[in-house]
């Protein structure tokens, strides 16, 4: 099984595959309500990849080099029959690490079936605890709660480490960062803080909400002392700490004040069938069509390397240099999977 290099000498090893552009919250940095409401034009069901076709594509990136798969959304249990992907997933050579990240909404009903059906993690986001604050941030009445026992149901399960993401917005939910600490210090959950990002057109991103990871990484060091970890592996996301006195970890993803791009291995596909080759792309390479039009296994594997060893995204790392490029509208995260 070969490992293709792209033009800055990264290798593909992670693919990042969204099974639906729906999801039942309706965050503000992700999909606001004012440009995602009741008209907004979801893909229909036959513009979805199948799961057949879903696993032919995972079966030959793992073919060019990738080691591990990210299910996300929109929100992924969203996708009716979501284990039976799973299980197809996880029976691929090659495959090491096959994670999940869910709004962990629907955990508790579905986390065992999944762990059974071969996931091996998940990840979920959760931005505040009080109920107000959650409310505010994923604009949903759902009780924050619902996610709490989705996280346990998780763990439970042996879906483990259950990692937690939080997205830090400047006066929204900032004033939980110790709150949200406090919480998860001496649990078994991995927290992690992320900068929030100019992603898509439609979250009207300005660099003022964005809390460098480096102050929230002092305001906790502060009150419980910090010493950093190493990565566990080339091209992670956050880096990690730990709390001096044994509580467990925290992680920092500091995409935009630090950004990783040097490192990074991933590329998406999207739940009708296109792959981008960074998650600020505005245009992807449609396999559907490829796949639909009866391509063969050697086909499809020769244009996968042909995308990958053309890429040169960076874009985080240019964003100060160029604030916006002009080759049109970037996709959505609900769209392209975070
Ligand atoms: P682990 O394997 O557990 O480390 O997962 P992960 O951190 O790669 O994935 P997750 O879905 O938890 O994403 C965490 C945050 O990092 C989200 O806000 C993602 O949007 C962001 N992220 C993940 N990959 C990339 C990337 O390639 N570029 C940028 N800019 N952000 C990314
Ligand atoms: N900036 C940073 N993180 C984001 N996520 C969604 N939108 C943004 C954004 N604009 C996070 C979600 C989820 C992960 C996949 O990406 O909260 O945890
Ligand atoms: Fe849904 Fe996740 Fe986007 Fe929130 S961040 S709207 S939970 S897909
Ligand atoms: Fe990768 Fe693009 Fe994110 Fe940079 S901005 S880390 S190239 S996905």
């Amino acid at each position: 099984m070969g490992s293709i290099a792209d033009l800055l000498a990264r290798p593909l090893c992670d693919l990042r595959i969204s099974v639906t552009d729906r999801c039942n919250l309706r965050c503000g940095y992700c999909m606001p309500r004012e440009v995602f409401g009741t008209d907004f034009a979801f893909l229909e069901r036959s513009e979805l990849l199948s799961f057949e076709e879903i696993e032919r594509i995972a079966r030959l990136a793992a073919g060019e080099g990738v080691r591990r798969i990210r299910l996300t959304g929109g929100e992924p249990l969203l996708r009716r029959g979501l284990p039976r992907l799973v299980a197809m997933l996880a029976r691929i050579e090659g495959i090491e690490d096959l994670a999940l990240t869910t709004n962990g909404t629907l955990l508790s009903a579905h986390a065992r079936e999944l762990a059974e059906a071969g996931l091996h993690r998940v990840t979920v986001s959760l931005d505040a605890l009080e109920q107000d604050v959650f409310s505010a941030m994923s604009d949903t009445r759902l009780p924050v709660g619902r996610v709490l026992a989705g996280i346990d149901a998780a763990h439970a399960a042996g879906l483990r480490p259950v990692k937690v993401n939080m997205v830090v917005r400047r006066g929204v939910n900032d004033h939980c960062i110790l709150e949200m600490a406090e919480h998860f210090r001496g649990r078994p959950e991995v927290l992690r803080f992320i900068e929030y990002m100019d992603v898509g057109e439609s979250n009207g991103w300005r660099l003022e909400q964005v809390v460098p990871a480096s102050e929230i990484l002092a305001a906790i060091a502060a009150r419980w002392p910090l010493r950093e970890l190493p990565a566990t592996r080339h091209g992670e996301v956050a880096s990690r700490w730990a709390y001096s006195d044994g509580a467990g970890e925290i992680g920092l993803i500091h995409s935009v004040t630090q950004p990783f791009c040097s490192g990074c291995t991933r590329a998406r596909l999207s739940a009708d069938g296109r792959l981008y080759t960074c998650l600020f792309a505005s245009s992807g390479h449609d396999l559907r069509a490829l796949l639909r039009a009866g391509a063969s296994d050697a086909q499809l594997a020769a244009h996968l390397r042909e995308i990958w060893i053309g890429r040169a995204d960076r874009y985080s790392a240019l964003r100060g240099a160029t604030a916006r490029t002009s080759r049109g509208a970037r996709v959505e995260m609900s769209y392209i999977g975070g």
